[in-house]
């Protein structure tokens, strides 16, 4: 039986991602801090358990790995990289913004994933051909106003990600990122968009993005977009920088 570590798993895309790998008839460790939410998602699974932690904390890594080994055998086929979050704030807002909010988005969106990916690298090894998945966000392509925290965060973990992605496979270890656009989620619930029928279809679904974590794991894309039409952002970024600033610049609400 094929096993995983999905962080972020008690709501979201972590949870649709974890109701699909269960359906395929993976064994399971979910991890994200609010325990009732993740215990109950892991009894309504077949072969699932959960682990309540805070990945930002100090003894985390250890514990997942300890968690690891005594559920999973200490064999691990792929590691999904979810959990994250986001306050939006100016960065010259003195009491939302700034560094302290930099270093918290940071932690949670970028130093958490490496130093869990360092913790499990060896187990993953071993269990070669394995995978992890980053998911990273159209965010860490282009910036907006008032995401400079989140966006600096997802920028570092793409850019950490495509240089794993090189440095791994001579282990066979397969290292994918999951670059998704808007997602209605509770974290991330896109009223204003979803609220107008002219950019209600940009919203995307947490399954869809369940669906390209797999494509990034086990598919062995190093890349995938989610939704698809969103790789033109980046394209775009590129060849016409003036036009998608002055429209990442309009989204400042
Ligand atoms: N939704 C979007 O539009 C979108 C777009 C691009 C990328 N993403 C990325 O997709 C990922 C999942 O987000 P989502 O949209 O599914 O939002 P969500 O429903 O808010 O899920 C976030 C998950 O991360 C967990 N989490 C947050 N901080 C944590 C911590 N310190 N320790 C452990 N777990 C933690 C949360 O669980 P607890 O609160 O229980 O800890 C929750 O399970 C994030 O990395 C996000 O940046 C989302």
């Amino acid at each position: 039986m094929r096993t995983a570590v999905v962080t972020g798993a008690s709501s979201g895309i972590g949870e649709a991602t974890a109701r699909l790998f269960a359906a395929e008839g993976w064994r399971l460790l979910l991890i994200a801090r609010r325990a009732d939410r993740l215990e109950a998602l892991a009894s309504s699974l077949a072969d699932t358990s959960a682990l309540p932690l805070d990945l930002t904390a100090e003894d985390a890594p250890a514990r997942v790995r300890s968690a690891v080994e005594e559920r999973l055998d200490g064999h691990l086929d792929l590691l999904v990289n979810n959990a994250g979050g986001s306050r939006r704030a100016l960065f010259g807002d003195t009491e939302k913004g700034g560094y302290a909010n930099v270093r918290e988005i940071m932690d949670v969106n970028f130093d958490a994933p490496v130093r869990l990916t360092e913790a499990l690298l060896p187990l993953l090894h071993d269990s070669a051909p394995s995978s992890i998945v980053n998911v990273s966000s159209v965010a860490g392509r282009v910036a907006r106003p008032k995401s400079g925290a989140y966006c600096a965060s997802k920028f570092a973990l793409a850019g950490w990600t495509e240089a794993l992605h090189e440095e791994e496979a001579r282990n066979g270890v397969h290292v994918g990122l999951v670059l998704p656009g808007f997602v209605a989620t509770e974290g991330f619930p896109q009223e204003e968009l979803r609220a107008k029928l002219a950019t209600r279809w940009v919203v995307s679904s947490p399954d869809k993005v369940a669906k390209a974590i797999v494509r990034a794991g086990p598919g062995g894309r190093p890349e995938v977009v989610v939704p698809r039409g969103y790789w033109a952002v980046p394209v775009l970024r590129t060849l016409a920088p003036g036009f998608v600033r002055r429209a990442a610049g309009g989204m400042s609400s």
